[in-house]
């Protein structure tokens, strides 16, 4: 037998039983007439002393111990005479009387305890040891448990949940595929599916009802802090639905997360913001709601004062940081700094502070007046005390400017609290999106998303308007899910993918398995699809997804532990027929 009980089970009523242990040697205290040791597994810490009464046997062997050794031990529960109120299991520790060394472990190339001396890129070469670590087996528990309640959720509104193949063909998520070759098919190959999306479509037209699927997708893309080349999403479809139905099923599923994970009771229904004014006040399809700050647009007010950044600027728009008004030379010209940074890309910041005695001092006096000021101060509700930031150019890259701006001014003002949590329903996305570079259309969620029925005679007037029955959940500025009501009339679909510029062969090719299918009497149906690992890391309050998933890759996309991608060899490549570039 290796245990009777785990390292975090023992109390003070356990006193006086003799008990198994087994786990990992957390560390060794040498205290001269005692030792003591740290035993470690999943469910906690149990102290095992080592003294006077301890067989000079055992004595010996643990001079030979080191940390991570696995090893079992036998002894007897005895109460502490200094207890830890810090260690569940700090009331009592373990007389050792027999040990036996499972198995030997070479020193650690970092130290296995919270705050670890080991750099990211060690820990993630040794992934399997920095998962022993406290604060990773935690974030992986946490999604555990998250994991569990959604099933639980989801099966109790009757979503059944099926699996759909990984070997697909391109499925139109955006993101570049990862394609695999085919052996058996040579000169053909496989894409891995940047979601389930069609086949939850055909599971919607073969009656499943409701669906879901805790579930791998891969996508080629860049990598930040909240994406993965391989994530999970929470993947789901209903049959028979409307947006309503979909958006009040999913803010139950997460109001019932909110409350069995967190503790929070959300009462008010979520807030639906469109997405045109989403960008009109955040700069931002996914709004952090915690704080205000939103735009004013001051473009009609600043033009005609010979400030030629201003009077040739498409958009004028700026923010009011309260209480900001005595930042100093050096901070604003971080401010300034920040926003010309190439990914943000403003061409400069003007400030106006609205001093205590009324009166205003800002980057543009030689152009505007007191009495200007105090317009613009009166039109962004600006107090005394207060700071305006003001950014100007073309719109879509103002706003964006200014949306990064006020997430910096959020940070700076601590207002961005991770334990405060302001859900979001943003709706009303646009159906397609132009794409300069190739001069078309793109969908803007995906082609098998329907448009509002009374924005569809735009498709031949003003396309880029045509709005879309798709939504977005947005938690503290982070995009947690998002889906449509799908179009399920094969001849909808046919005209949605003409708009996208396919051909009608390129359409037949691609996705006629789909129009088929609506041929066989589709029910009206629509869904969502939610990134588990973004979830888990906000509830987490992590800023990367990485530290949720346990084997993560990194931003070049790769897995440092089995050092992958990897080349394969000339056999393997003459099977699948492949010839690699020079
Ligand atoms: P979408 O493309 O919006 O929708 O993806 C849904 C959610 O998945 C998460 N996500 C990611 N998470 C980590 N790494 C990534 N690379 C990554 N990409 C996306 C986001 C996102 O909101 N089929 C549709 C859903 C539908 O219409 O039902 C879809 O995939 O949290």
């Amino acid at each position: 037998m290796y245990r009777t009980h785990t390292c975090g089970e023992l109390r003070i009523e356990h006193v006086g039983q003799e008990v198994v242990l087994s786990g990992w040697i957390q560390g060794v205290r040498n205290l001269g007439g005692m030792t003591f040791l740290t035993l470690r597994d999943r469910y906690g810490l149990t102290q095992i002393v080592i003294d006077d009464n301890t067989p000079e046997e055992l004595k010996k062997q643990v001079e030979e111990l080191g940390r991570e050794f696995v090893v079992k031990i036998t002894g007897e529960v005895i109460e502490r005479s200094s207890k830890n109120s810090k260690m569940p299991t700090g009331d009592i520790e373990i007389g050792a009387k027999e040990l036996v060394v499972l198995n030997k472990s070479e020193i650690p190339p970092f130290t296995i305890e919270d705050e670890t001396d080991g750099g990211d890129e060690l820990r993630m070469k040794y992934r399997y040891m920095d998962l022993r670590r406290n604060p990773v087996r935690k974030n992986l528990e946490l999604r555990h448990r998250m994991g569990q309640e959604i099933r639980k959720y989801l099966d109790g509104e009757m979503f059944m949940e099926i699996e759909t193949p990984y070997l697909i063909k391109s499925t139109p998520e955006g993101a570049r595929d990862f394609i695999v070759p085919s052996r058996m098919n040579q000169g053909e190959f496989y894409a891995l599916p940047q979601s389930p999306q069609t086949f939850k479509q055909l599971l919607m037209v073969s009656g499943f009802d409701r669906y879901f699927q805790i579930v791998k997708c891969f996508r080629d893309e860049d990598l930040r802090a909240d994406r993965q080349p391989e994530f999970t999403q929470i993947d789901c479809e209903m049959s028979f639905v409307d947006q309503d139905d979909v958006l009040n099923m999913f803010e139950g599923l997460a109001n019932h997360l909110f409350k069995v994970i967190k503790g929070i009771e959300i009462k008010e229904k979520f807030p639906q913001m469109p997405y045109s004014e989403a960008m009109e006040k955040y700069g931002s399809d996914k709004p952090d709601i915690r704080f205000d700050m939103q735009f004013v647009n001051l473009t009609d007010i600043v033009k005609g004062n010979n400030f030629v950044v201003f009077d040739t600027a498409e958009y004028v728009g700026g923010i009011c940081a309260q209480a900001c008004g005595n930042y100093t030379r050096k901070q604003l010209d971080k401010l300034t700094d920040f926003v010309r940074k190439p990914q943000i890309g403003a061409r400069g910041l003007v400030y106006v502070k609205c001093n205590e005695d009324g009166s205003f001092k800002s980057s543009a006096d030689k152009f505007f007046s007191q009495e200007d000021l105090k317009v613009w101060a009166e039109k962004m509700n600006a107090k005394a005390g207060d700071l305006i930031l003001v950014l100007a150019g073309e719109k879509a890259h103002t706003l964006n400017a200014l949306s990064e701006l006020r997430l910096e001014m959020g940070e700076q003002l601590g207002l961005k609290d991770k334990n405060k949590f302001a859900p979001l329903w943003v709706v009303d996305f646009p159906l397609l999106e132009w794409d300069e570079d190739n001069k078309r259309f793109h969908a803007m969620h995906h082609p098998f998303t329907s448009p509002k029925a009374e924005d569809i005679h735009l498709f031949e007037t003003d396309p880029g308007k045509v709005r879309a029955n798709a939504y977005d959940l947005v938690i503290n500025g982070v995009e947690i899910g998002g889906g449509s009501i799908r179009i399920h009339d094969d001849k909808l679909q046919q005209d949605m993918f003409k708009h996208l510029g396919f051909s009608e062969e390129e359409a037949k090719e691609q996705f006629g398995f789909l129009m088929d299918a609506f041929k066989y009497g589709a029910p009206p149906h629509g869904g969502a699809a939610f990134g588990f690992d973004r979830w888990v890391s906000l509830f987490a309050g992590l800023d990367s997804i990485r530290d949720v998933i346990a084997f993560p890759k990194n931003n070049s996309g790769r897995d440092v532990m089995i050092d992958s991608p990897s080349a394969v060899d000339n056999k393997q490549l003459d099977e699948l027929s492949l010839k690699l570039k020079k």
